[in-house]
């Protein structure tokens, strides 16, 4: 069965005109399953957890924990339909030279919102976020609608072929297209695949090959595949209505049911993610660790901001989109000597589809249920507001997915403005007056923003800081080391019996500390 549908594929690509050379060289998994290596690039990182000293050993060993899974996401029937969906392949080592458009409404009621060249500049990121991805061409182009079949006028049609036919012969040929929209029909890529001779991406298939490349846990490979799952499903959907037409593509029965078999895997694996990520949040909060969970668009510094907050050494920013793909723990100190835990978290991006939004969630809530949130922005990017707009609007729909979840509300949000080392004249306009501004790089404002972050942390965690007399010697000096954090402890100068230990406490521990310890 499998057999005869790559046997229909060649042809039906052989009847586009593709010659066999091309695609093999665009790609390769439909044609040499020799080559297939699995995720290739930095599987091997070392992970952030390992030189995450904290305090407690159990605590750490219970981060650290790679998730087991016993789903083989590596399943080749499953890659080749992927792959013919997506139009990709894992193979990260093959060279791509991609002519990047970027579609905008340029009149009425429609008319986009974002600023096209803006736009055209995070697709072409998100091409240079892969290596052996190279930008060869990039333009906008106004259209009328989105929605089309062949997406552009016949004189735009005509003009783009030109340019693609004159990419392809040069010495370093176009392989592909990628039309920066977030998802494309299935019938749209066709269409536009025969008329081009070069297969078509959409912003969707990109960041997925993003993605499956920088998922190195076994939680963020399990969160990527879910991700591929209603694009496929999409895709296949889009091409039995338009069968009649003999586009080629469609799923067999078997494909289906593996397919429908992997989805249902997939999701019990990511509810077990999820209750596992439960447990680790409960045991953080009986370890007493505030948290705070560090947001922000892609690329806009929020590992190195931690990496400034905690001075841990072996974090590694990187300048790529979505680099961070795993919830990752960081501990760092309060001036008040206070612990908290800085979680990293995954990158917004606009013009995402919700579904593949949605696989991360079991990672984002995490950031929902932290003590505090700090929303770091990167002020030096032209649209940095559009991309802090957009950040919000997704927090808030997200505590809206979860308003199931019990006493949950939104965490006082903390907006950092950062790189502020990369300009002169910072913005006036929109500016918000609480936004602190800082440089992650120069380490500017970082002092003054831990202040803030530990005043927010005392307030909303009900924590005071008190000075308590106890005896000298005696049990309530460990109970407080254990349960609070001592901040100082020094001899008493009234009493030679006793000494005073600054605490900070939480009420709840306060109680306990009366009652253990002051019952007559
Ligand atoms: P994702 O995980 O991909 O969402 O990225 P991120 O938000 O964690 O950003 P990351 O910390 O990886 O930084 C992205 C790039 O911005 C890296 O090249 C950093 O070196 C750079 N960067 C971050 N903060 C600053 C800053 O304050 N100044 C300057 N000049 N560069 C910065």
């Amino acid at each position: 069965m499998l057999r005869r549908q790559f046997v229909n594929l060649c042809t039906n690509a052989l009847r586009q005109r593709w010659s066999p050379a091309l695609l093999t060289e665009i790609c390769p998994i439909r044609f040499k399953y020799t080559q297939f290596k699995g995720v290739k690039g930095i599987r091997n990182r070392k992970n952030m957890f390992e030189s995450n000293k904290m305090q407690n050993n159990d605590d750490e060993d219970e981060e650290n924990t790679s998730f087991n899974h016993g789903i083989n996401l590596e399943d080749r029937d499953y890659e080749e339909v992927a792959n013919t969906a997506m139009n990709l392949s894992h193979n990260q080592n093959i060279e791509q030279h991609i002519f990047v458009l970027q579609p905008y409404i340029k009149w009425g009621a429609k008319k986009s919102t974002s600023n096209p060249d803006l736009q055209l500049k995070e697709a072409e990121a998100l091409v240079h976020s892969l290596p052996n991805w190279h930008v060869q061409l990039s333009m906008k182009v106004p259209l009328e609608s989105l929605e089309k079949r062949i997406l552009f006028g016949t004189g735009k049609l005509e003009e783009l072929k030109k340019i693609v036919t004159k990419g392809r012969s040069g010495t370093k040929p176009l392989t592909a297209l990628f039309i920066s929209k977030g998802t494309l029909s299935f019938a749209q890529k066709r269409t536009l695949e025969s008329e081009f001779g070069i297969p078509v991406l959409d912003r969707y298939s990109v960041v997925i090959q993003i993605l499956r490349l920088h998922a190195t846990t076994a939680e963020a490979r399990l969160q990527v595949a879910m991700a591929e799952i209603p694009y496929i499903w999409g895709q296949m959907k889009d091409a039995n209505l338009s069968m009649s037409r003999k586009q080629g593509y469609a799923l067999s029965d078997i494909q289906k049911e593996m397919l429908k078999t992997r989805e249902k895997k997939l999701k019990d694996e990511l509810e077990k993610i999820r209750s596992h990520r439960k447990l680790i949040r409960s045991k953080r909060k009986q370890k007493n660790f505030p948290i705070v969970a560090v947001v922000g668009y892609t690329n806009a510094g929020k590992t190195s901001l931690i990496k400034a907050l905690t001075n841990e050494q072996t974090m590694q920013p990187r300048d790529q989109l979505f680099a961070t793909l795993d919830v990752t723990a960081h501990a760092g100190m309060l001036p008040c000597n206070l612990e908290v835990i800085y979680m990293d978290t995954v990158g917004f991006m606009s013009d995402l589809p919700t579904g593949l939004i949605e696989c991360f969630i079991a990672t984002l809530e995490d950031a929902m249920m932290a003590d505090v949130i700090i929303h770091v922005q990167d002020l030096s990017h032209e649209s940095w507001m559009e991309q802090r707009i957009h950040v919000e609007k997704t927090l808030e729909s997200l505590a809206g997915n979860l308003s199931h979840i019990e006493n949950l509300t939104m965490p006082p949000i903390i907006n950092v403005g950062n790189k502020t080392d990369l300009i002169s004249n910072l913005p006036t306009e929109n500016l918000d007056e609480s936004l602190k501004m800082v440089s992650s790089k120069t380490f500017t404002g970082i002092h003054e923003l831990v202040d803030d972050v530990e005043k927010k942390v005392l307030e909303t965690t009900g924590r005071k800081k008190i000075t308590m007399r106890v005896k000298n010697g005696g049990p309530e000096t460990p109970w407080l080391y254990k349960n609070a954090a001592v901040v100082n402890a020094r001899a008493d100068p009234k009493n030679e019996e006793s000494i005073l230990i600054d605490v900070i406490i939480t009420d709840s521990k306060m109680q306990q500390f009366k009652h253990y310890f002051c019952k007559k």
